[in-house]
């Protein structure tokens, strides 16, 4: 197998992304990259720090600033590991001041283009398929219906020790999905060469048996243009 393969899986919150990226890509002895993590770091950083939300210079110059790591299910940020933190619900109410900062973006996604450069790598995001990786070999856009990506989330976090109502997350999600498909720069799209897997119906295991399989039939096809 030729080196620089990318598989781009994009999706909704709570489509059951990270988990089946993460488990394809060990399968396929690929990296891996969670972009979600890192929005979610610079977002940690900043709340640490106490910045204002709505200072996008001071959150743009902290993100420059930062030692993001990602390393297997680790993340580091300038050395304190924050694997837990960037997870709690608090984070993911502010991430969309990062995510929605273009410096930050235009950061991430240089960050994100260096990792995978000539690696075989799953990549997994909002804005792989569309902006970091145009020219991917293999594109996969995860859905789920809302309800069933709010009980997943649901539990998720129950079982993290968070008490939070079922109700609340689904409201919660309808704006995160507004604002990630709404959002200016990096908005979460279907692109048109993608492949659409919807996940209601499936065990985690299958999706990503379904994932491996469709990432098989094309690498082939991507050998050949190497
Ligand atoms: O996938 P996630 O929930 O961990 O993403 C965290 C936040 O980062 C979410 O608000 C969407 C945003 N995000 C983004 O804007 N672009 C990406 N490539 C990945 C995540």
């Amino acid at each position: 197998m030729l080196p620089g393969m990318i598989v781009t899986i994009d999706g909704p919150a709570g489509s059951g992304k990270s988990t089946a990226a993460r488990e394809l890509a060990t399968r396929l002895g690929f990296l891996f990259l969670d972009t979600g993590a890192m929005y979610r770091a610079v977002t940690w950083a900043a709340g640490r720090q106490g910045l204002d939300w709505n200072d996008e210079a001071a959150i743009a110059k902290l993100a420059q600033s930062l030692d993001i790591q990602l390393s297997g299910k680790r993340v580091l940020v300038d050395g304190i590991d924050a694997t837990e933190a960037i997870r709690a619900s608090e984070i993911t109410t502010h991430t969309r001041y990062v995510a929605g900062n273009l410096a930050v973006r235009h950061l991430l996604v240089a960050l994100q283009r260096q990792f995978a450069a000539g690696n075989n790598c799953v990549t997994e995001g909002r804005d792989q398929a569309s902006i970091v990786f145009p020219a991917a070999e293999c594109k996969i856009f995860l859905t789920a219906s809302p309800e069933q990506r709010a009980r997943r989330r649901h539990q998720e976090l129950v079982a993290r020790g968070e008490r939070i109502e079922y109700e609340t997350i689904l409201k919660q999600q309808q704006e995160r999905d507004r604002r990630d498909q709404a959002r200016e720069f990096g908005a979460l799209v279907q692109t048109a060469d993608s492949i659409e897997v919807c996940t209601d119906s499936m065990s985690p295991g299958e999706v990503v048996d379904r994932l491996e399989t469709l990432v098989c039939s094309l690498r082939p096809r991507a050998e050949e243009g190497n």
